[in-house]
């Protein structure tokens, strides 16, 4: 009788706390699983800016090759790309689907040798900015004015609301993959401010559409740059300024500096207008990352999280915008808070 309530509770206590334990188990391994997936489901994993694939200056690689290959000669140009059809054409250049060997490739040829100049501008910048944030080089021919760069399918950035209308696209029409297009867009300028060749200025960006006709979409839903024909040097130390073309600029797309300052009274002469510097790329910042976030639930909720950012890069004054880098560092801010704050309603619900 005395060892009985002994017994009873020696009895009773492994029966009842592997339950709880069990539970606890349970339930810390479906959070530690929620969180993986919600991690992996809403941040899809993004290659690093240091690229793996990375080959040494002159060489490339793309889809399935094993090793880097030297930039394609002319006369490999001639012989082993077979055009297809026309995808693309712009002031300087007519763009062709084509094929070199299995690989689906976009052939590049000058419109006009009027062009020459811009054309060639481009090629040297193509060749000099190779790396994460600029479409892949193949190989050019300067006597036959043509330029061989990697295939992106989806086309440029100009597509992204059709294509994210597709329904087989429906999974990445989110608020999340919105806005890290936004942050990789926010990425190349930052990019092409801080690049090899200098302080860049993404100059071929007047309107909006022109602006998204300049990058590319890739199949894994990032932003490459594509068309650098138009990148003049900055420099601060040299005092050395840019202007955008030589024409007079209207709207409100472009910054302010951008426009004539003199007023109507008094005729636009190119000679006349101030240059300015890479904060008018910072200014555009706010139009593109809008048209990228687009319409869809959640959109509204990351703009005005990215309200006083945005407000910054509209200052008058140049100076007191912020930087790329800036902006960028917010953005990211913005992504945590988000998911966090998302990832801790998806666990109450539970
Ligand atoms: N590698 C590519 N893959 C898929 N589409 C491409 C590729 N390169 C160019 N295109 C398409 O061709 C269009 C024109 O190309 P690109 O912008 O290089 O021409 P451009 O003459 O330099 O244009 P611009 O008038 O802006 O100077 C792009 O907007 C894009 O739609
Ligand atoms: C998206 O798809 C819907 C229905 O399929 C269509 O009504 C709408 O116009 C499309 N929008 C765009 C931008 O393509
Ligand atoms: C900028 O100008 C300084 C001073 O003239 C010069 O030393 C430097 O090389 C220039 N930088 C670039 C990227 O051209
Ligand atoms: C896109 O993703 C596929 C598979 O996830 C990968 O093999 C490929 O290298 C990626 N391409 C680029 C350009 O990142």
């Amino acid at each position: 009788m005395e060892k009985q309530p002994q017994n009873k509770r020696r009895g009773l206590a492994p029966r009842e706390v592997p339950p709880a334990v069990g539970l606890l188990l349970i339930m810390a391994l479906m959070n530690t699983l929620l969180y993986l997936c919600l991690d992996h489901f809403f941040i899809a994993p993004r290659q690093s800016i240091v690229d793996p694939r990375h080959c040494p200056y002159g060489h490339f690689r793309i889809g399935q090759m094993k090793n880097c290959s030297p930039w394609l000669s002319c006369e490999e140009l001639r012989t082993e790309v077979r055009q297809l059809k026309r995808v693309g054409e712009g002031a300087v250049k007519r763009v062709f689907l084509s094929e070199w060997k299995e690989h689906k490739v976009a052939l590049s040829r000058l419109t006009s040798l009027e062009m020459k100049d811009d054309f060639l501008h481009g090629l040297q910048m193509l060749k000099s900015l190779q790396g994460a944030h600029v479409v892949t080089l193949l190989g050019y021919c300067e006597d036959d004015n043509t330029i061989l760069t990697e295939y992106h399918p989806l086309g440029s950035l100009s597509n992204l609301e059709e294509t994210l209308n597709l329904s087989k696209y429906q999974n990445v029409n989110t608020w999340q993959h919105r806005l890290q297009l936004a942050m990789d867009y926010v990425s190349i300028i930052n990019y092409l401010h801080h690049s090899p060749m200098g302080t860049r200025v993404m100059c071929d960006s007047n309107d909006l559409p022109k602006t998204l006709s300049q990058y590319l979409l890739t199949s894994n839903f990032s932003i490459l740059a594509n068309d650098l024909d138009a990148l003049p040097l900055v420099n601060h130390s040299s005092g050395t300024l840019v202007k955008c073309g030589h024409r007079e600029l209207h709207g409100d797309f472009v910054a302010p500096e951008q426009l004539w300052p003199y007023g109507e009274d008094m005729p636009f002469r190119d000679n006349l207008m101030p240059s300015y510097d890479e904060k008018i790329d910072i200014w555009k910042i706010p139009d593109i990352s809008s048209f990228l976030l687009g319409h869809i639930e959640g959109s509204d909720m990351v703009r005005f999280h990215l309200f006083d950012i945005h407000k910054a890069c509209k200052s008058q004054t140049p100076s007191e915008r912020p930087t790329a880098q800036d902006v960028l560092e917010t953005y990211q801010k913005v992504l945590d808070t988000l998911r966090d704050a998302v990832m801790s309603q998806a666990r109450e619900m539970l």
